[in-house]
């Protein structure tokens, strides 16, 4: 016999009264970006891959919910801690994304780590801020500048070059990674022939730089520049008309998915190192790139990978506190899948990502670049230089 309606509902209310009803809580994140000047493109990608990680992954909230507000960083640290300080007092946001730039990051860590409102970085990769400047708050799903650069020093020595040009934009970001890759270039027996740091805004014209640099008579140089920089150097390095004799290599920021069919022919040839390439065949990658495509008509680029993990890293660490708000900040720091990128796991000695890194050839064929995957190297962890989780 079926039990009537009315101790049904009794039975349930009782087992209610013994657990405590599931609150459905709203997550409001504050999604801080560059939407205008040099990394403007950097900040689109992002933003785009964020909404499609929050759409893909949205099962997992259960009756919890995730809410944005956004604004624009550029790539000013003065104007960006405003803002912040903003989304935190006046927003009330139970987290913040995004960050580009290494000196906007390093400008926010102070206020982030007083206030406990964790910072999920989805780019900037200064060294500091998951080292000697780590706090609990700060978690970096996107990679160090370290970690992306130093296994290139060495390869680029076994390649037989063995004097070396650096060049990079003149701010943290451009100085650790060209630090990076000598730390491992060096000590193979490589030779710094000089280095040149432009300024990061302003630059029209790199002849003059490219001028120092050839009269040096290195083997290669080896650069990083990303967004319109990035552009702008990899056209100015092929018109002037050197890369046969002195090869390019480069943080592969340089020839980002957002924006190497700009570059096109003037990208080819360049051999680049980085976390992510369009082409990596798992089903994670494929599902992220189909339908990153089929929503904005271009390739997912790392930029709008690493927005896309950063809200399935928030996705999973509401899932595993089951919606409690100090809960999710630990969850965080112990998050680990399977991403467009690869395998990925936050390293709660440091909270900086730990992930592969491929070497990637860039040839242009057919009328457009290709991206082929040279080597990989596995599951790279940054030491935890200084990092005191307080
Ligand atoms: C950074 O400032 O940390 C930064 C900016 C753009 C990139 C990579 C790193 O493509």
């Amino acid at each position: 016999m079926s039990k009537p309606i009315g101790s049904l509902v009794a039975a349930v209310a009782m087992t209610t009264a013994l657990t405590g009803p599931a609150v459905a809580e709203e997550f409001k994140i504050g999604v801080l970006l560059p939407f205008s000047g040099v990394y403007a493109a950097l900040g689109e990608h992002i933003e785009n891959g964020f909404k499609l990680g929050l759409e893909h992954f949205k099962d997992d909230l259960g009756d919890h919910t995730v809410t944005m507000v956004r604004d624009d960083t550029e790539a000013n640290p003065g104007s960006s801690l405003a803002k912040a300080k903003k989304m935190i007092l006046q927003d009330k946001v139970d987290a913040m994304t995004g960050i580009v730039s290494s000196a906007v990051l390093a400008g926010l860590r102070d206020t982030v780590d007083a206030a406990k409102v964790p910072l999920i970085v989805a780019n900037a990769g200064n060294n500091m801020m998951t080292g000697e400047r780590c706090s609990p708050y700060v978690v970096r799903v996107s990679f160090s500048n370290g970690q992306v650069n130093r296994p290139m020093g060495k390869w680029v020595y076994d390649q037989g070059k063995k004097k070396v040009y650096l060049m990079a934009p003149d701010y943290a970001a451009g100085h650790q990674m060209m630090e990076a890759f000598k730390s491992t270039f060096e000590p193979a027996g490589g030779e710094i022939v000089g280095e040149a740091y432009p300024p990061l805004r302003g630059v029209d014209d790199y002849g003059p730089y490219l001028t120092a640099a050839k009269a040096t008579n290195p083997d290669a140089i080896y650069v990083f520049f990303a967004g319109g920089a990035a552009i702008k150097f990899v056209k100015q390095y092929h018109e002037f008309g050197i890369k046969k004799d002195i090869p390019l290599y480069a943080s592969g920021f340089l020839t980002s998915a957002a924006y190497v069919h700009v570059e096109g022919e003037a990208a080819d040839g360049i051999t680049s190192i980085l976390h992510y390439t369009p082409n990596i065949d798992t089903p994670e990658n494929k599902r992220f790139q189909e339908a990153y495509q089929a929503a904005h008509g271009k390739v997912g680029s790392e930029f709008s990978a690493q927005g896309y993990d950063a809200a399935r890293l928030i996705v999973e660490a509401i899932k595993a506190s089951g919606g409690d708000k100090e809960a999710f900040k630990t969850a965080l720091r112990n998050a680990s899948f399977n991403g467009p990128r690869g395998p990925m796991k936050i390293d709660p000695a440091t909270n900086n990502v730990i992930q592969n890194v491929y070497i990637i050839k860039n040839e242009f064929k057919d009328g457009k670049v290709h991206q082929s995957v040279l080597d990989t190297i596995e599951n790279v962890q940054d030491p935890v230089s200084g990092c005191q989780m307080n």
